[in-house]
């Protein structure tokens, strides 16, 4: 088996080895944030609206990261070259360091980069979704909170569903790990608020608005329910198609025509 390679505050090392102290805030307490992005053949895709979240994660927490935007991707650089896969996929972590009284965050922040080997969902197949009334807290970060979502898997996997469409005073938002389109009468509809603004969202609005009519509004959640076709997109999955939330099916199960089309946009995108 090849070994992975992690950063840790400085160092890289083979991913067994890669530990850190039980004082850190980001266990204690949920204090931290991330960023997830993808390399393919090497190259890091949409790195830098990866580092403008964290960054900007890390700001409105009051985090401080420990590196300039350079350096950063001197040890991105470093993680790719030291995990050789063809699709790589890499998590940054900041947390609130190693607290001296398991509150107070310490003066420096610790810095985990995760490199792992990972492979696309069949974009052929649509997936189902639960819907849950619920709202990230501070839902414009990328915390390190995914508790509900975790604590309430086992009744997501009871209903056969693979991820959770959120909304709260009748409005959806997005799902756990992805932002919601749904289209109606040819039309593209993404929510404006209360979301983690996705950046496989902001590439796809940006480049599919030459061939179809895109608009960020409140959306409530009859509204999806009633809509033609409902898409999600991250950067783990790219644009993936809904096929069922609770019991509305879409398109018979199947894949619809504008989610094919969206899928063939954000590849574009990508190269
Ligand atoms: C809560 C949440 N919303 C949306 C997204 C989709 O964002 P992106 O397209 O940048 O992966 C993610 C995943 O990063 C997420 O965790």
């Amino acid at each position: 088996m090849t070994t992975e390679f992690y950063y840790l505050n400085g160092q890289f090392l083979p991913s067994e080895e890669t530990k850190i102290q039980v004082s850190d805030l980001g266990l204690l307490r949920g204090y931290g944030i991330f960023d997830f992005f993808r390399s393919i053949n090497g190259k890091p895709i949409f790195l830098n609206d990866h580092l403008d979240r964290f960054e900007n994660s890390a700001q409105i927490l009051g985090l401080k990261i420990p590196d300039r935007r350079e350096k950063l991707k001197e040890i991105i650089n470093e993680l790719i070259r030291l995990n050789p896969y063809r699709l790589l996929g890499i998590k940054m972590i900041l947390t609130g360091g190693f607290s001296p009284d398991g509150y107070t965050p310490a003066l420096e922040s610790n810095l985990i980069m995760i490199a792992r080997p990972f492979i696309f969902k069949d974009p052929l197949k649509a997936i189902k979704l639960m819907s849950l009334e619920y709202q990230r807290e501070i839902p414009e970060v990328k915390t390190l909170n995914y508790t509900i979502p975790i604590k309430m898997l086992p009744s997501m996997h009871a209903i056969g569903a693979s991820d959770f469409i959120y909304h709260y005073n009748g409005l959806i938002t997005e799902s756990s790990r992805s932002n919601i389109f749904i289209v109606k009468n040819k039309k593209l509809f993404t929510p404006k608020s209360g979301f983690l603004a996705g950046v496989t969202r902001k590439h796809l609005i940006q480049a599919c608005k030459r061939i179809i009519e895109v608009e960020e509004r409140d959306i409530t959640l009859k509204e999806t329910l009633n809509a033609d076709e409902v898409i999600s997109t991250s950067s783990t999955q790219r644009v993936l198609a809904i096929s069922q939330i609770d019991a509305r099916v879409y398109n018979e199960g199947s894949i619809g025509p504008i989610a094919k089309k969206l899928q063939e946009i954000l590849l574009q995108e990508e190269h």
